[in-house]
């Protein structure tokens, strides 16, 4: 059977993963276990980091490494027995077992389409696409989960408190789009595995997937829950109850200096792209407390970490 990077149960030791990546980072590793070896990288929607850390930590163990947007690609189908005379041209079966049969590994961006709150929670693009494939598959964002990021979060609350368990507070902030659940749910899926003490704060109606958040702490005050913590992870989620629409009047949620003075020495976290100013204020993402760009950075060591775990597998 083949083994994929889905999310954390992919794992069989996250513990080990996350030491691994920090080996990794402080040895500035280089190998050639994926010397002859090629990764293919899909993209069905934008990305800075995933894109660029995969792609770099691809290189890093000898692999050549191939990207592919949607725009070059075909529109795929992805229901069985489907009379596909509309606009998909092709079916994800048949264009998924070709590439497998080029490469040694597939990453696949395939982000939520915020319309239908129950196909979404499905996750049936990448878990179809899994389904074909020959090689493993590396989640570079699925609709429901972001495990690459989250394992780099991780990487990071170890790398700052090595063998501590956190006070981790995940905020809910306000944004101009809806965004998908994704790195929320596999933030939470990874905080509580390393026995981190969550906390998540949102307003009403916001509520993540409890199969992700089950043994956090729901607090909807977003002031008593930032409270003496030791981590402030901030991202923006669309609502539940009116999924797929942009929050309105939410705009006192932002995380910005007066807040953050609750925990006086909690470190800053968000995944990025972030806006500036109407999800955090330049003075929190700029400021002593903020661990942002090394989060990013954290990035390549831990796409590293998964990708020799799948070479190894
Ligand atoms: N955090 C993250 O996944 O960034 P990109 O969307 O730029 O890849």
């Amino acid at each position: 059977m083949v083994r994929h990077f889905y999310d954390i149960n992919s794992v069989n030791n996250p513990e080990s993963l996350i030491k691994r990546a920090l080996e990794i980072k402080q040895s500035q590793v280089r190998s050639n276990e994926g010397k002859n070896k090629t990764i293919a990288l899909i993209f069905l929607n934008p990305s800075l980091r995933t894109r660029i850390s995969t792609q770099e930590a691809a290189y890093r163990v000898g692999m050549q490494v191939i990207c592919l947007n949607s725009t070059d690609a075909w529109a795929w189908e992805l229901k069985e027995g489907a009379i596909m005379d509309g606009d998909k041209s092709e079916h994800i079966k048949d264009a998924v077992r070709v590439l497998s049969s080029y490469v040694d590994m597939i990453g696949i961006r395939c982000f939520a389409t915020l319309k239908d709150f129950s196909e979404d929670k499905s996750d049936l693009f990448i878990k179809t696409f899994m389904k074909y494939a020959t090689v493993p598959v590396i989640n570079l964002e699925s609709a429901v989960l972001h495990p690459l990021q989250s394992l780099a979060d991780m990487v990071t609350l170890e790398e700052m408190h090595p063998g501590k368990k956190l006070n981790v507070t995940l905020t809910w902030a306000p944004h101009p789009k809806a965004l998908p659940h994704a790195v929320a749910n596999s933030f939470a899926q990874w905080a509580l595995r390393a026995g981190h003490q969550l906390t998540i704060t949102h307003p009403d109606g916001f509520e993540l997937d409890d199969q992700f958040t089950h043994g956090a702490t729901i607090e909807y005050n977003q002031k008593t829950a930032l409270q003496n913590a030791n981590i402030i992870y901030v991202k923006n989620w669309c609502s539940s109850s009116d999924y797929g629409q942009p929050a309105k009047g939410l705009h006192s949620w932002i995380l910005d200096e007066g807040k953050i003075r609750l925990a006086p020495n909690a470190s800053i976290m968000h995944c990025l792209p972030v806006r500036r100013n109407v999800v955090v204020t330049d003075g929190v993402l700029d400021g002593q407390q903020s661990v942002i760009y090394n989060e990013a950075h954290n990035r390549l060591f831990a796409a590293q970490a998964v990708i020799e775990n799948l070479l190894n597998s």
